[in-house]
């Protein structure tokens, strides 16, 4: 069963992970990452089919169905992971598309396995997807398919959404494949971004590269009109809050607060171990304002979890070996008998547990250098239905452009996120609360289901008006 559009026509989504892995004992369960938790809500409400690859080198999986969905394994061998995940996609796209903090290695093998594995997915789609149906493109890893399928199957409506920034023209045109790339997004007829700023970029960049004749919010290239515009994806507002007034959720919050040694004030970080994500820049802030007695170790305690992710990528072994450190230093200079003043988990943490440390967070620090969005600052802000907590966000986060109610920091500016991180330690609980609860009403205004809505619908028209 595939699930359908508003106008009943069936929809395909293409990722480059499926929304499940397999456990270690063989069952399978959903995978993490923000795409996925955005996503497979809509998909499980109605059923619907996804393409992706399981996560395994050399998984030749059959398809099969979870929870409704229909799930559809694109193999990905041992050397493909190697060039065209860790390398093309991780180490080459990832730095460029975050504003080049890392150094990207551009290696024609790299690409060459890049093409390769985009024209599997593109092969795969056009064998699967019902005639005239939306087929729904995510993220940096795929972007020559919709070209692709597109010469495929010219009956579809083809959308794209980039999960990611997408860079100023000055740094997207280092990428020796930039016309590839570019070419390949406009196979679409709807090209999504997170913020207004990733789409107007796409749009210089095409303007330039290929001499398009462009607009506010299109693309005429080849004889089709291609729209580029932003949807800021969100979360499932109302599943987090589910669990977050679970008695379950409750006891583990209480319980998390006493094992901490009930300090007056919990600061929080939560993000996959990624260079993007400023974690040492808060550490750092957190340690000067111990060292300038502005935070005081006895009452003020930092919980920080870095999921494992990309390991086999060297940025993220120097980044980990760095946080590593870091946090090492801290303890051994702040903490005390059994009572360490950072508690730092590099664990994968089943989401429950992520919403319970949420509820124990009275201060929530999101400050990357670059993020497309960041969704942990709209879970922090859904579980906090207590209606208290303070979110510290760095306005180089895309969520920054809705979520005004955060105390705002550029996190480049040490002095600045020492303050910002004080300000919302200190802040007097009547503002606490009415930050927060604008908060909550930013994000329950657009969930997950209303972004997904809005971009299928826009897709929908998108398609109806471009000459395929
Ligand atoms: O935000 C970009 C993204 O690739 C998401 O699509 C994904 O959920 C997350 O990063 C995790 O990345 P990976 O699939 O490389 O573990």
């Amino acid at each position: 069963m595939s699930e359908t559009s508003s106008s009943g026509r069936p929809i395909v989504i293409a990722a480059n992970r499926l929304p499940v892995m397999r456990t270690n004992e063989g069952d399978w369960s959903p995978s993490p990452g923000g795409l996925v938790r955005a996503l497979y809500p809509m998909l499980r409400e109605s059923g619907g089919t996804w393409v992706g690859w399981t996560g395994d080198p050399d998984d030749h999986a059959e398809p099969f169905s979870v929870e409704g969905v229909d799930l559809h394994p694109v193999p990905i061998s041992a050397e493909e992971m190697n060039l065209y995940y860790e390398g093309f996609s991780n180490d080459a796209l990832w730095p460029l598309y975050h504003d080049a903090l890392r150094e990207s290695t551009y290696d024609s093998e790299q690409w060459d396995a890049y093409k390769t594995v985009n024209e599997r997915f593109a092969t795969a789609l056009a064998e699967i997807a019902p005639a005239d149906s939306i087929v729904w493109v995510h993220d940096y890893q795929l972007q020559l398919v919709p070209g692709l399928l597109r010469a495929r199957r010219p009956d579809l409506t083809i959308g794209f959404f980039l999960h990611i920034p997408f860079p100023s023209v000055d740094l997207f045109t280092r990428l020796p494949w930039r016309d590839d790339i570019v070419q390949g997004l406009l196979g679409c007829d709807l090209v999504g971004f997170q913020r207004p700023r990733d789409a107007q970029n796409f749009i210089a960049t095409v303007e330039q590269l290929l001499e398009a004749d462009t607009s506010d919010d299109t693309v005429s290239f080849d004889g089709r009109t291609v729209v580029a515009a932003d949807y800021p994806i969100s979360i499932d507002v109302a599943e987090v809050e589910e669990i977050a007034t679970g008695r379950a959720t409750r006891q583990r919050t209480s319980q998390i607060r006493a094992r901490l040694g009930d300090p007056e004030v919990i600061m929080l970080g939560v993000d996959r171990l990624d260079y993007t994500k400023g974690i040492g820049l808060r550490l750092r802030a957190f340690a000067q304002l111990l060292e300038d007695e502005r935070l005081d170790p006895t009452r003020h305690v930092m919980v920080q979890v870095a999921t494992p992710t990309r390991e086999a990528v060297e940025h993220y072994q120097d980044e980990r070996a760095s946080i590593e450190r870091l946090v090492g230093e801290i303890n051994g200079r702040f903490s005390r008998i059994g009572l360490p003043v950072v508690h730092y988990l590099y664990q994968t943490l089943p989401y429950d547990e992520l919403v319970a440390l949420y509820r124990a967070g009275d201060v929530m620090l999101v400050t990357p250098f670059r993020d497309g969005m960041n969704l942990v600052a709209k879970e922090y802000a859904a579980a906090h239905i207590d209606g208290d907590g303070v979110l510290v966000l760095s306005e180089f986060a895309g969520a920054a452009e809705e979520l005004t109610d955060a105390v705002q920091v550029n996190p480049h500016d040490d002095r600045a996120l020492q303050d910002a991180i004080v300000e919302a330690v200190e802040m007097h609980r009547h503002e606490r609360r009415g930050r927060m609860s604008g908060l909550r009403d930013q994000i329950r205004k657009s969930d997950v289901q209303g972004w997904a809505d809005r971009f299928l619908a826009a897709l929908e028209v998108a398609s109806s008006t471009a000459s395929r």
